[in-house]
């Protein structure tokens, strides 16, 4: 239970999750909407991030893991990447400066091979400095795809079978799960897409095997903390069972 159940006195306890992970889509059509160019959109998007993130440890989630940008996405224009990407360095500029203040973790999950070094070197100084706090963690996927992931760590299994570290019949599901970009992070129990798209989209394929889904159809830079209330509401209505029976 987190300050949620606080904040809901006349309603029924509420459980928050540990972990929300969330799909942030919509931006472009938000922007169009509105006859804005589809950056306008990631700019917005990146906006609500921040206040749903600063919403999200306010009310105990100890994890929230947002999609930024997929290893599909550099298939968009130049122009719109290079926005995205200036849109994380901004972010990150910031956060170096506020983080402290905040004691918040900072964690950039994915393949790091096609980001700018200039963003690389942002990420490390975050990653650094979230080492000195253990509250809340907020981790943005950007390059990330959950296939990819899988074969990353499907490679880095081998290799150390390879170098006689270990044996492929001792790998277990557990040290899988270590050798994934979300090492040490509990799956999320709810993913939440927003835009009315109900698709998964290669994110968190391996974590996502028991979470609840909850898709609505706000566009992400409308999407608040009463969307994330209701998504929340309707996680704990869901009946839970892993694959057992109803007891
Ligand atoms: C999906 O909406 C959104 C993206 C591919 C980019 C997300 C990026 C941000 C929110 C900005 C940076 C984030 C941070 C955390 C600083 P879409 O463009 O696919 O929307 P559409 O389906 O309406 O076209």
């Amino acid at each position: 239970m987190g300050m949620f159940k606080n904040k809901t006195k006349t309603c029924k306890a509420q459980t928050v999750p540990r972990h929300i992970a969330i799909i942030m889509d919509g931006n472009g059509r938000w922007a169009t909407k509105r006859g804005l160019p589809r950056t306008a959109g990631h700019a917005a998007g990146s906006e609500t991030f921040r206040r749903i993130a600063t919403y999200c440890r306010a009310i105990g989630v100890e994890y929230l893991t947002v999609y930024a940008f997929s290893t599909e996405n550099w298939k968009r224009s130049a122009e719109e990447v290079g926005a995205i990407m200036q849109l994380f360095e901004k972010y990150l500029h910031e956060a170096i400066d506020t983080m402290a203040n905040d004691h918040i973790r900072l964690k950039i999950l994915g393949d790091m091979s096609r980001i700018s070094p200039e963003l690389r070197a942002l990420i490390a100084k975050t990653d650094e400095i979230s080492t000195h706090y253990d509250g809340f963690q907020a981790n943005i996927c950007i390059n990330y795809g959950g296939r990819d992931e899988i074969v990353h760590a499907a490679k880095a299994f081998a290799a150390r079978c390879a170098s006689g570290e270990c044996s492929p019949d001792e790998l277990t599901e557990d040290m899988f799960s270590d050798l994934l970009y979300t090492a040490g992070l509990p799956d999320p129990e709810l993913i939440i897409r927003p835009s009315g798209e109900v698709r998964v989209s290669n994110f968190l394929l391996w974590q996502s095997a028991y979470s609840e889904y909850y898709f609505t159809d706000v566009l992400w830079p409308d999407f608040d903390e009463k969307e994330l209330d209701r998504a929340i509401s309707a996680f704990n209505r869901r009946d839970r069972r892993f694959g057992g029976v109803k007891k």
